[in-house]
């Protein structure tokens, strides 16, 4: 006998549950002035680092992502024809599955390779020449590789778009991506300019900006709106010159964006709307553990109605007694990852215009 429950016990709901916060795809629609001349430029890029983008292709794309996640059944055949070819040389739970999950729902098809000693590369076949020959097999490359320099010795012979999906300590631009467009989900107010006083947010990160991707590339992404956000403040136990690259803290100050260093969190819970924790740093072919001295539960001081971030997945920092919790985000920021994905590649594929409204 495998089990013994009753159907009671085994009956379950299809409905999103409320944990997934309250999201506000559509105020993006109405927020966001439709313009698809600025996803068309996306079209012809590789999607390298969260450093190539401008404000207003961010922004169509997170229109886009937001008409998807408004109405998920409409568009089911842009990418009809097309195929993905999703290289995953370092574990993935979120990132591959929602990349394969956006391209299905767009109707293309999919190749996938989760282990690189399957192709040539074990018998010691140059990535550019992998990436010769996946020119003839797919219309879009999407790669995770702990080896951060992987994206660009493949760009070096591609004809087709990649996406870089995590290229080790560097970049994690989709990431970042979907990031920001939970935030403007969570706060539309952030994009309403016709208040005369601005909704500002303060942002706490648990992380390290030269050692977590993540972080490297939310930072980069706040960068282009940083009169959204009245402080950034950065929560880490090291040392203060040893928490950023050489230059990175000046680049982003630099853009506008008011940053302070702490290594107090229950302090700082209070004054956050938004608190963004990552702990885990992949280093070649392992994860590194950081920040042991941070953890987020239901007892944390958290300021009512702030919200919880985590681009999962999640260890000890990160208690589950949160999840039924107003404070959690961290799901539907996973969730939304799918449509935003799925609006990142409608652009890739050069297919915006069976999405747009107006052409
Ligand atoms: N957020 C993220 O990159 O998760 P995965 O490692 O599961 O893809």
């Amino acid at each position: 006998m495998v089990n013994s429950s009753t159907s009671e016990e085994l009956s379950f709901s299809r409905e999103t549950p409320d944990v997934y916060g309250d999201a506000h795809p559509k105020a993006l629609l109405k927020a966001i002035q439709e313009d698809g001349g600025y996803l068309k430029k996306l079209s012809s890029q590789h999607i390298v680092s969260c450093d190539q983008f401008d404000r207003q292709e961010l922004l169509q794309l997170f229109r886009l992502a937001a008409k998807y996640e408004s109405n998920p059944g409409r568009y089911s055949t842009p990418l009809k024809g097309k195929i993905l070819i999703s290289a995953f040389y370092e574990p993935s739970t979120r990132t591959r599955l929602s990349f394969e999950s956006a391209w299905h729902r767009l109707g293309g098809d999919i190749m996938s390779i989760t282990d690189r000693s399957t192709t040539g590369i074990a018998k010691g076949e140059s990535l550019a020449d992998v990436a010769e020959m996946f020119n003839n097999y797919g219309d879009c490359v999407v790669l995770r590789d702990s080896n951060e320099k992987s994206v660009q010795e493949m760009i070096e012979s591609l004809r087709i778009p990649i996406i870089n999906a995590g290229n080790g300590i560097d970049e994690h631009p989709t990431q970042a991506l979907a990031d920001l467009y939970t935030i403007f989900k969570w706060c539309p107010e952030l994009l309403d300019d016709t208040k005369d006083i601005k909704r500002k947010i303060k942002i706490g990160i648990i992380g390290l900006p030269n050692k977590m991707r993540t972080v490297r590339s939310l930072l980069k992404i706040l960068a282009y709106f940083p009169e959204y956000f009245e402080e950034v403040v950065i929560i880490h136990d090291k040392s203060e010159d040893a928490i950023f690259d050489k230059e990175q803290r000046e680049q982003l100050e630099e853009s506008g964006l008011n940053l302070r260093l702490s290594n107090q969190l229950n302090s700082n819970l209070p004054e956050l709307d938004v608190v963004y924790i990552n702990a885990i740093a992949w280093v070649g072919n392992d994860y590194e553990s950081f920040g042991e001295r941070f953890i987020l539960d239901a007892s944390s001081p958290l300021k009512s109605g702030g919200i919880i971030m985590h681009p999962l997945a999640r260890g000890d920092e990160l208690s589950p007694d949160l999840d039924h919790t107003p404070h959690n985000w961290y799901f539907s920021q996973a969730r939304g990852a799918v449509f935003l994905r799925m609006a990142l590649l409608t652009c890739m594929c050069e297919r915006t215009e069976l999405v747009m409204d107006v052409i």
